[in-house]
């Protein structure tokens, strides 16, 4: 019987330089046009919890979508990757991978499994969980961000990246070409980037899968003004602020605010930033762009990535996507 790996978690964020990056967030999001706060904030314990509700809702179709694509290719993503390493980038709790890391270990190549996320205990749960579940696979956790982090990935192998959720879609246009060119930089040409996208479609589906009958998306956005008044010692009024969800047709991208239901001055000591919120001022929190699939594949190319193939349903798409020249 193959002896169970204790995982190695290495913690590149760590608490008071998380703290300086928030300080300096927070300083430029609230002074910019609309003011806005940064994603990344909204994955403290509580955010990640209620995050993972969230994937459960009836009405948050991108979960059981790209689950479902994930069963019926995950055989073929293990053939023509030929992979040994899967790297996770915003890994959060790994649910949907192991359907994947379950066809790569059938495949019997995969030796190495490296999640990435920001959020600590979330990873460090995941990667107790899954070093169990495969026993013989060496789980590799990094506490850090996907933006920032990627020369700290571990090297060698061959590599799928599965950046999965359409998390890439809370990156702003030119985030994501930044964030594409040094995740293509960190790799080898021969690599392969496994991306999960929304895509574009009626807004009234859309507004329901983030404007839930339960509130659960409004308490998870919300959260947002908890941190900063936890982090920073911030005194945000937050139960007189509403959120405020809408589709952008223009950028196709949900825009996700919350807003002032009452005059407030607002004071965030920890960031040396006082302002005034007008009634019905909004903060944006975050947005979550849906894509097409020929703007996806000029994305990927302008990159160095090829897309070798592109599953889809109504709603969601898997993109499999090879680096075939580096630093492009
Ligand atoms: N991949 C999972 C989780 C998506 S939620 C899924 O498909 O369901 C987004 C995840 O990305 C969260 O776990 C959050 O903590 C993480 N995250 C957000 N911003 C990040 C960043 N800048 N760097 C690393 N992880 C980040
Ligand atoms: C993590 N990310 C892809 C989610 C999304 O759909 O953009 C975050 C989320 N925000 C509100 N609901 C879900």
């Amino acid at each position: 019987m193959t002896a169970v790996r204790e995982p190695v978690v290495s913690v590149i964020l760590d608490p008071s330089w998380a703290t300086g990056h928030l300080i300096e967030d927070v300083r430029r999001g609230l002074a910019s046009h609309p003011r806005t706060l940064p994603p990344k904030w909204l994955y403290d314990d509580r955010g990640s919890d209620l995050f993972d509700q969230i994937t459960r809702l009836p009405e948050y179709y991108p979960t059981e979508a790209e689950r479902a694509l994930l069963a019926a290719h995950a055989d073929e993503i293990v053939r023509l990757s030929g992979a040994d390493t899967v790297v996770e980038l915003g890994s959060g709790t790994s649910d949907k991978t192991r359907t994947l890391l379950d066809a790569f270990s059938a495949g019997g190549r995969l030796r190495r499994f490296v999640p990435v996320d920001v959020s600590e205990a979330t990873l460090r749960a995941a990667a107790h969980e899954l070093a169990a579940r495969y026993p013989g696979l060496l789980v590799e956790a990094v506490v850090g961000g996907f933006t920032l982090h990627l020369g700290h990935l571990p090297a060698g192998g061959r590599k799928v990246v599965a950046f999965l959720g359409g998390t890439i879609g809370n990156l702003y246009t030119e985030e994501r070409g930044a964030f594409l060119g040094a995740l293509a930089d960190s790799l080898d040409v021969g690599d392969w980037l496994l991306l999960g996208t929304d895509l574009v479609k009626d807004s009234d589906r859309l507004i329901a899968a983030y404007n839930d009958s339960q509130g659960v998306t409004a308490e998870f956005v919300t959260n947002s003004l908890h941190v900063v008044n936890r982090e920073l010692g911030a005194d945000f009024d937050v139960d007189s602020f509403s959120y405020v969800p809408f589709w952008d047709p223009h950028m196709e991208r949900m825009d996700l605010r919350v807003r002032a239901e009452m005059p407030q001055h607002v004071t965030i000591p920890g960031a040396g930033v006082t302002f005034d919120l007008a009634s019905g001022e909004e903060i944006r929190v975050e947005i979550s762009t849906k894509f097409r699939p020929d703007g996806l594949r000029d994305e990927l190319a302008a990159a160095g990535f090829v897309v070798h193939h592109l599953w889809r349903d109504d709603d969601f798409a898997l993109t499999l996507a090879r680096l075939e020249a580096s630093g492009a």
